[in-house]
């Protein structure tokens, strides 16, 4: 099976420690973080990967992982759905897609069904978060109505594309996987998953600091 990690963006909130080298190249105790998305796909069958990524970081990339990944460059960061958009005629049927700063516990099963994946969180107003009376997800709320956030894996069909090719732009100038994932809510075409075991990005100091004390304690 054929996985995605979308790897791109800028990673403005890490401050200096990404200007001049990518976000998920970064340590994370004591592996790069791209590892981390790589072995959660792993586990969910995937042996081929595509790697996402904007094209001044594809040669890092390339020298940690080697042959054995594809690569393609997001040329602008139009945001996580316009990264996804670069996934076209690499996969088809069903398939996993993962954020490069997403850090998972635990393993997950493929489902049967393009899928979302949720944990309860404290920060709401970081996260998309998931309405379960309404089945939507409302992106970052200023007054959160549930404590669910919709972490960065997410299984989708051959249906995407087209999804994504019928975006615009949010109020931020960026393509939304939000806006993605509640097409396919609103069609009926999603389930919504407990994440098993514990979940972190890894896109703010505080968080990327969690997940490498995690990690050290799983490790111990
Ligand atoms: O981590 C889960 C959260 O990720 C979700 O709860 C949100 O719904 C989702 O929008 C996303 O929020 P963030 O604000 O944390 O996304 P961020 O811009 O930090 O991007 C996360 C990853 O997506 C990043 O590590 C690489 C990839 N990405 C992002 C952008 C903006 C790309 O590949 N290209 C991009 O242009």
């Amino acid at each position: 099976m054929r996985g995605v990690i979308l790897a791109g963006g800028r990673g403005t909130r890490l401050g200096d420690t990404t200007r001049v080298t990518n976000k998920h190249l970064l340590p994370v105790y004591d592996q790069p973080m791209i590892y981390r998305p790589i072995e959660t796909l792993r586990g969910m069958g995937c042996d081929d990967i595509l790697i996402v990524t904007g094209g001044e970081n594809i040669g890092g990339f390339a020298q940690l992982l080697g042959a054995g990944f594809t690569y393609r460059v997001q040329e602008q960061a139009d945001g996580i759905a316009g990264a996804l958009a670069k996934a076209e005629g690499y996969v088809d049927g069903l398939f996993p897609v993962i954020l490069g700063d997403n850090y998972f516990s635990a393993g997950f099963t493929m489902p049967d069904r393009p899928a979302i994946y949720t944990t309860r969180t404290d920060r709401p107003q970081a996260f998309g978060i998931y309405e379960p009376g309404v089945g939507r997800i409302v992106e970052k709320p200023k007054d959160p109505v549930s404590d669910l956030a919709v972490t960065g894996l997410y299984v989708y069909d051959d249906r995407v594309f087209d999804v994504v090719h019928g975006l615009t732009p949010s109020a931020r100038g960026e393509l939304e996987i939000t806006d993605v994932n509640n097409w396919y809510l609103s069609h009926g075409l999603m389930d919504v998953h407990e994440v098993p075991g514990v979940w972190s990005d890894m896109g703010t100091p505080d968080s990327l600091l969690r997940a490498a004390l995690h990690a050290q304690a799983a490790a111990a």
